[in-house]
């Protein structure tokens, strides 16, 4: 009798565990968009125009208050990234004004520091941001929702800068904007898109949804700008383990034979 009650005990425990987990997760029941982006699958990988589009974007708008801290900026002419030319690199890194202590005063950035920090005090480093957020959960808590679609970091931003209602509200004297993808449904950011509000030099298209997907495409490269490398590691070492695989059965088979034959 004991026991049976202690089974329904930690039976409950658990049920209230996977159940507390997906209400953490949609509280205010937030909505993320599975945007499709090019670097998805096995085989995706980062599409170079984007990149370029979403750092665009970055360095004309959330660059006002968001750093990307721990990403050097000469990693913008890596393969697999934006991959701008070298010279590109150096004009783009004279933007910035970083402190240098050997100096002990501000100078031009060069294209081995890292990119500024936030400017504004409460808006958070965007370098890792998109592997921070998880736009996807449960069902209960179990992840299948991730297993089908990825984690949703990317989607999770380009969700919060397509979420805005419109609605807002001051509190302690802070403005609130109501947002659909937020958890808790209320953000101290302004919408910081609207669309068309950059200009791309091919014309491409800068509606909201178009600017957003960009943006986060990019902040995925710059929170896993080695996904391309790891991907091809992965897919050479199944190669690698299948060939295996079929040499050991081979040898298997051979080593085994003379006794198998013998009945
Ligand atoms: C005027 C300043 C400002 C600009 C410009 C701005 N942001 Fe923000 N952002 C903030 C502040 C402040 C917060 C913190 C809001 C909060 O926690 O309620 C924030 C939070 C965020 C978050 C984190 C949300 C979370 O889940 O915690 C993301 C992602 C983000 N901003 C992306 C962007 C992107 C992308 C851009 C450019 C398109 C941008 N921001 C432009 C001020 C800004």
């Amino acid at each position: 009798m004991n026991m049976i009650k202690r089974l329904t005990v930690s039976a409950a425990l658990i049920l209230g565990l996977g159940t507390s987990g997906a209400m953490a997760a949609g509280a205010y029941d937030t909505h993320i968009e599975d945007f499709d982006f090019s670097f998805e699958g096995p085989f995706g990988s980062y599409d170079v125009n984007q990149l370029q589009r979403g750092l665009q974007i970055y360095t004309e708008i959330c660059s006002a208050c968001h750093g990307l801290k721990f990403v050097p900026i000469r990693t913008l002419a890596d393969e697999g990234g934006p991959q701008l030319p070298d010279e590109q690199v150096i004009e783009y890194a004279k933007q910035f004004e970083v402190f240098d202590p050997e100096i002990d005063d501000f100078r031009e950035a060069v294209p081995t520091d890292h990119f500024p920090a936030s400017g504004l005090e409460n808006a958070p480093d965007l370098s890792l941001m998109a592997k921070k957020r998880a736009g996807f959960h449960g069902p209960y808590g179990l992840g299948i929702n991730q297993f089908v679609k990825g984690i949703g970091g990317p989607e999770y931003i380009a969700s919060l800068l397509t979420g805005y209602t419109g609605e807002e509200k001051e509190q302690a004297g802070v403005t609130f904007y109501e947002n659909t993808a937020f958890p808790g449904g209320w953000i101290a950011m302004a919408p910081p898109l609207y669309g068309e509000d950059v200009e791309f030099a091919d014309g491409h298209e800068n509606d909201l949804h178009h600017l957003s997907a960009d943006l986060s495409a990019f902040l995925m490269w710059t929170a896993e700008p080695k996904m391309m490398a790891r991907k091809q590691a992965g897919f050479a070492g199944v190669i690698f383990l299948t060939l295996l695989s079929v040499l050991l059965y081979l040898t298997n088979k051979r080593l085994w034979a003379s006794v198998k034959n013998k009945e």
